[in-house]
């Protein structure tokens, strides 16, 4: 426990230093390096690996000592991370040794939540996927197929055969048109055009289903945090699962730092806040402090008048905020906690004085 916070790196330093290794990786391969810059940058890596080998047993010891949570991936990279360039060490020809620090590039990954997000995004739309990866599989053999019917006579030693037409069919449908393959009938050519709309009509469906994908994640986790957020206003346990589902959706969670002025008096007020945690100031004429659980901004959005007082967090504050068209629709649906807003506003208004 004491020896921990003496070898601990954190995610950013652990990506620097695979950068830092890359980039020596890639020095290494150029002919010019040669002498001493050859052994400044072999112990560059050398001081990596040893960085690595106490990050990995770092990550072991954490593993240990919390057991609930899994850190398979991050062990795994870890290992991998002081095990392979170990084992070239060893094994490998010295010619190729710095080459297998490559697998560094692992690193960044390790503690990256968007890669996680990306894994959960590809599993969720894997079906949509595989539904795209075969169609350009379908439309790959088939431009491979016309490919080498309409060419094979004109230019035998390009597409002479379906996997020589093949290249072709791959290079027109990524549109990346390297020109090595052309075809040169007029028939050819149509179908190169029609290849390369096809191409970029299933690159904008891959696009458009992980943008999706990504959207419906982003969704998901704000609706899991705000769902646990929500718990702590004792305002919504009165709320059915239904309407709980509703406004969960329709609020917006904001961690605002101690100080910041959320809102001015006279500014307009379009949306209402619940403290989650912390405390806001009121700068009433004798100021007033709300703390978690409580709700603020309301009253602009029931009398449809200017900001009544500036708010500022007191402390760091966590916030659910809700916009005027979705406290409408609140209203509406839970008549019971809109009459509680409205006769809090409406004691709040008694106390704030006119003009
Ligand atoms: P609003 O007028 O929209 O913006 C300022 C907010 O401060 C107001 O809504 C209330 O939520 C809050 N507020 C105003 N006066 C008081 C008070 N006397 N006690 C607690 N909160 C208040």
């Amino acid at each position: 426990m004491s020896a921990r916070p003496f070898f601990r790196i954190s995610a950013a330093v652990s990506a620097l230093l695979a950068v830092t290794g890359l980039f020596a990786v890639a020095a290494l391969t150029t002919p010019d390096v040669t002498g001493r810059a050859k052994i400044a940058l072999d112990a560059v890596l050398v001081a990596i690996w040893a960085a690595y080998v106490l990050q990995l047993i770092d990550t072991l010891i954490i593993q240990r000592a919390s057991r609930s949570r899994d850190r398979t991936p991050a062990i795994a990279v870890d290992v991998l991370a002081v095990v392979v360039p170990l084992g070239a060490f060893l094994f490998a020809g010295s010619r190729d040794q710095s080459l297998y620090c490559a697998i560094w590039l692992l690193k960044p990954l390790r503690d990256s939540t968007f890669f996680r997000m990306l894994g959960r995004v590809v599993a969720n739309e894997a079906r949509n996927l595989v539904g795209v990866t075969s169609i350009f599989g379908i439309v790959l053999f088939g431009a491979a197929l016309a490919a080498y019917l309409i060419e094979r006579d004109v230019q035998p030693d390009r597409f002479g055969s379906i996997p020589q037409a093949m290249w072709w069919a791959v290079v027109t449908l990524s549109t990346t048109g390297y020109g090595d393959e052309i075809p040169q009938s007029f028939a050819g050519r149509v179908l190169a055009g029609l290849v390369m709309m096809s191409g970029i009509g299933i690159f904008a469906l891959w696009a458009g289903i992980l943008a999706t994908g990504f959207a419906e994640e982003v969704r998901r986790r704000d609706f899991v945090r705000n769902w646990q957020l929500v718990a702590a206003v004792p305002l919504f346990q009165k709320l059915s699962s239904a309407a709980l589902v509703e406004i969960v959706r329709a609020l917006r969670s904001r961690v605002v730092p101690a100080g910041t002025v959320i809102f001015r008096k006279g500014d307009v007020g379009d949306q209402m806040f619940f403290i989650v945690e912390g405390h806001v100031s009121v700068a009433t004429p004798n100021p007033v402090d709300l703390s978690a659980g409580s709700f603020f901004g309301e009253m602009a959005l029931i009398t449809g008048e200017p900001r009544s007082a500036t708010v500022s967090a007191a402390t760091e504050v966590s916030l659910l905020s809700l916009y005027a068209v979705d406290f409408q629709v609140l209203s509406s649906s839970n008549p019971d906690i809109a009459e509680v807003i409205r006769k809090t506003a409406l004691e709040r208004r008694g106390a704030v004085p006119k003009g």
